[in-house]
């Protein structure tokens, strides 16, 4: 079972801080072991299309190319969330696409390389591909990626720190030009189907109002509450955090792409129509600041570099004490191992009673519920 001389690591969907540190720490797990460790190019293209790369798609992964590295933002990998081998987009002669399984094609070039295991490090679809990978044969040990904070079974991830940082520090800016215009400035943020990111950096930015997926918003709601704190004269103007999957009480999400062959609904544009709302019935002027891909961009926090550091170290630890099929969980005092199966069965989500949400409401902030 341990026989293990060379590994595979590649990195899949949304990039997120603290991917590197994740590289840095098994490139150099590994190769204290005397394991050789090769990088796959772009999620799972290196593999796939091997000729499209110089290096054939695998970067050899030693000491020196990683040293300096641990605190980058990005992944010097390449990732991609449009590259599922079991549902590729295959363009048809008459301009359709369909999907087909080039999962086959992973795993015979992945023991053509001789690799005797993979790290691979994403969150819910890369792990759910390393989940069926493993079930097709390949040794996998995910490691769990995401700046969204949705995947169960660990605590936290790294990525989710940093978006909440920057978040926050752009809250804190639009203080300032919302005071000065007595608006109301609504910002859009990252996170998928999940609320975290919002309602932290809601919390940590003093916003008035945060809207989340898991709590259907009325926006008659937010609007009195809005027009309540804005009524006296020490306060004139209003922060509203929306959460990118936000979505009105009976209403669906807001989609700037629905899902087709092979790619998954891209969401956002909810931000823009909060505030058109919130103009009409609130008689103020509002702005909307989509914050998107700046969460995902920049250097990890100590907190993202460090956890990205536990979870790399971590990987290589697993494969040594024999895993297979595991994420690593960080739930501290503890690094636990979950059956991938478990681990992305389905996703965190907030409660309505989570802690965060009633320090929100304690601090007077609308949910628009
Ligand atoms: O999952 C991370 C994430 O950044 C989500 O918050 C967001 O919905 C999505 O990825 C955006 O993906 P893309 O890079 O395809 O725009």
């Amino acid at each position: 079972m341990n026989n293990i001389k060379r590994i595979g690591i590649n990195t899949g969907g949304g990039d997120a801080p603290g991917l590197n540190a994740v590289i840095h720490a098994a490139v150099y797990a590994a190769r204290n072991r005397g394991w050789e460790i090769f990088g796959i190019r772009d999620g799972l293209d290196g593999l796939l299309e091997p000729e499209t790369y110089p290096d054939g798609g695998l970067m050899k992964l030693t000491r020196p190319v990683v040293r300096n590295i641990a605190h980058l933002g990005g992944t010097i990998l390449g990732t991609s969330n449009r590259g599922n081998p079991f549902r590729m987009r295959a363009p048809q002669p008459d301009g359709s696409v369909t999907e087909i399984d080039r999962s086959d094609d992973v795993v015979r070039r992945f023991r053509e390389h001789r690799l005797d295991a993979l790290i691979s490090v994403g969150g819910d679809g890369t792990l759910g591909i390393a989940r069926e990978l493993n079930n097709k044969g390949l040794r996998v040990i995910g490691v769990p990626k995401t700046i969204d904070n949705d995947l169960q079974s660990t605590m936290t991830t790294f990525g989710f720190d940093s978006a909440v940082k920057f978040a926050t520090e752009c809250i804190d800016r639009l203080h300032f030009t919302a005071e000065s215009h007595r608006r109301v400035m609504v910002v859009e943020v990252m996170g998928r189907y999940a609320g975290w990111i919002a309602l932290h950096a809601g919390i940590a930015g003093r916003a008035d109002a945060i809207l989340i997926p898991e709590m259907p918003y009325d926006l008659a709601k937010v609007a009195t509450h809005i027009k309540r704190k804005t009524a006296g004269p020490t306060r004139q103007y209003s922060i509203v955090v929306v959460a990118e999957g936000a979505k009105p009480v009976g209403g669906a999400v807001t989609l700037k792409e629905v899902a087709n062959a092979g790619h998954v609904e891209r969401l956002g544009g909810v931000g823009e129509i909060v505030a058109n709302h919130l103009r009409e019935l609130t008689g103020k002027e509002t702005r909307a600041v989509v914050l998107g891909h700046l969460l995902r961009g920049g250097q990890p926090t100590s907190l993202d570099r460090s956890l990205g550091l536990i979870f790399g170290a971590a990987a290589v630890r697993a494969l040594v004490e024999g895993h297979d099929g595991v994420m690593v969980a960080v739930n501290p005092p503890r690094i636990d191992y979950v059956p991938l199966g478990v681990a992305t069965a389905k996703f965190k989500l907030v409660k309505t009673d989570d802690y965060g949400v009633m320090t929100a409401r304690t601090l007077d902030i609308s949910f628009g519920d």
